[in-house]
């Protein structure tokens, strides 16, 4: 008899909810299953469509030979219209020198976490979360340490809760803003409380921003344009989301603080990057040359995802058993809660099962995501509409509530 293979222990703690159900919806749809999928937070999958100038750029980038491998932190030209978005979108002043470019977000986290954390360090993270921050905590074997979030409130931080857990063992303080899973954006308020906080105890503040500019109601306060001077921060965003390039995989990480914190992290990220030699040259130079334009694409695509958030936020209401006391105001995802007896996991299964919907189970986010569901609202109105009544007769079928 062979022995089995041993696999890393590692790797048996990874765990992305988002994909999970992937086989079964596929699955599903051999059998000539009709599945919407509202699982994922991919505006491509749906009818946005890449800027033709973008991509008239990136065909342009190649034709001229930028084809090469670029410099482990990112095309310079990169860098600096990087350092321009910040400035005009955001109000960050950064140097170009400061930003670092990733193979997408979930890259730049991966290093982040990589660069940062050694086994059983605290890292501050939201509950609920974006997994990639749960994935990474648990690779790399850090104490995750979930900050409360005041869902009647919006799912804005519970400052005062987020305050109780800080200590001086804490590597960093993780905001997301708008935030994945719940829609939520900011006050202006609650960011400087938990930046002062993180002054406070001279912990870095991560503050993942890739929705910065879908956000449809309230103003998104960017959190390196109110930190003191004494703040560490490492931005993360990138072009996925609003130059609508999922594919792409183009991110980026900026640093902001006092000079010598942030050239120690600076290199220790980059260490990082450099096993990796490069992210995708031609398309870095073609990103390059847009960022610099005005984005007057956005408006349509604001106008679009807007109608629908309001669709949605109404339509979940009147469901039996869902709730969401506060519509999401950025990014675009609905994260009601499911009072039903089966729990969220189950919940969810049976519904792609049954009904041919894809939803993600909220226990995937954190321990306060149980009892909820995150559905992203991309599609048109009609497809929504068409989930909605699959779910709501689901609910009346099935569910105890
Ligand atoms: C909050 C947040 N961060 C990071 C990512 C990863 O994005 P990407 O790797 O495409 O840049 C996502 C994707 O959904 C996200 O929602």
């Amino acid at each position: 008899m062979s022995k089995g293979l041993r696999l890393s222990e590692r790797i048996g703690r990874l765990d992305y909810p988002i994909r999970k159900y992937n086989a079964l919806a596929r699955s599903l749809e051999e059998k000539g299953e009709r599945v919407i999928y509202l699982n994922i937070g991919d505006p491509l999958k749906y009818d946005f469509q890449t800027p033709r100038e973008l991509v008239e750029e990136a065909y342009k980038a190649m034709l001229e030979n930028h084809n090469y491998y670029a410099s482990s932190e990112g095309v310079k030209e990169l860098q600096e219209a990087i350092a321009y978005k910040e400035k005009t979108w955001n109000r960050v002043e950064i140097e170009g020198r400061n930003v670092l470019v990733t193979s997408g977000v979930s890259e730049g986290i991966n290093a982040l976490f990589a660069a940062l954390v050694d086994e059983g360090d605290r890292v501050l993270i939201p509950d609920p979360s974006y997994p990639l921050y749960i994935n990474f905590a648990d690779f790399y074997n850090a104490d995750k340490v979930f900050y409360p979030m005041l869902e009647d409130e919006g799912w804005i931080p519970d400052v005062d809760g987020l305050r109780k857990l800080v200590d001086d063992r804490v590597k960093f303080i993780v905001i997301n803003n708008p935030h994945n899973p719940t829609g939520a954006v900011y006050p202006r308020k609650v960011l400087k409380e938990i930046l002062d906080i993180a002054a406070e105890w001279d912990i870095p503040v991560v503050s993942d921003e890739i929705y910065d500019a879908l956000v449809f109601e309230g103003e998104f306060v960017s959190a390196a344009s109110i930190a003191s001077k004494d703040n560490v921060i490492i931005g993360l965003n990138g072009f996925s989301k609003t130059f609508l390039v999922t594919g792409w995989r183009l991110g980026y990480i900026y640093l902001k603080g006092p000079e010598e914190k942030v050239s120690q992290i600076r290199s220790a990220i980059l260490g990082f990057l450099m096993t990796r030699l490069s992210a995708v040259t031609p398309l870095q130079v073609a990103v390059a040359r847009f960022a610099r334009r005005r984005p007057t694409f956005l408006e349509e695509v604001k106008r679009k995802m807007d109608e629908r958030r309001r669709f949605t936020y109404k339509r979940l209401n009147e469901i039996p058993g869902f709730r969401m006391p506060v519509a999401p105001l950025g990014a675009f995802y609905a994260f009601p809660r499911v009072d039903v007896k089966m729990g969220d996991e189950e919940f969810a299964r049976r519904l792609l099962v049954e009904e041919k919907v894809f939803v993600v189970y909220g226990s995937g986010f954190g321990p306060s995501g149980t009892n909820h569901v995150r559905l992203v609202y991309l599609p048109p109105i009609e497809v929504l509409e068409e989930a909605f009544n699959r779910i709501e007769r689901f609910v009346r079928r099935s569910v105890g509530l």
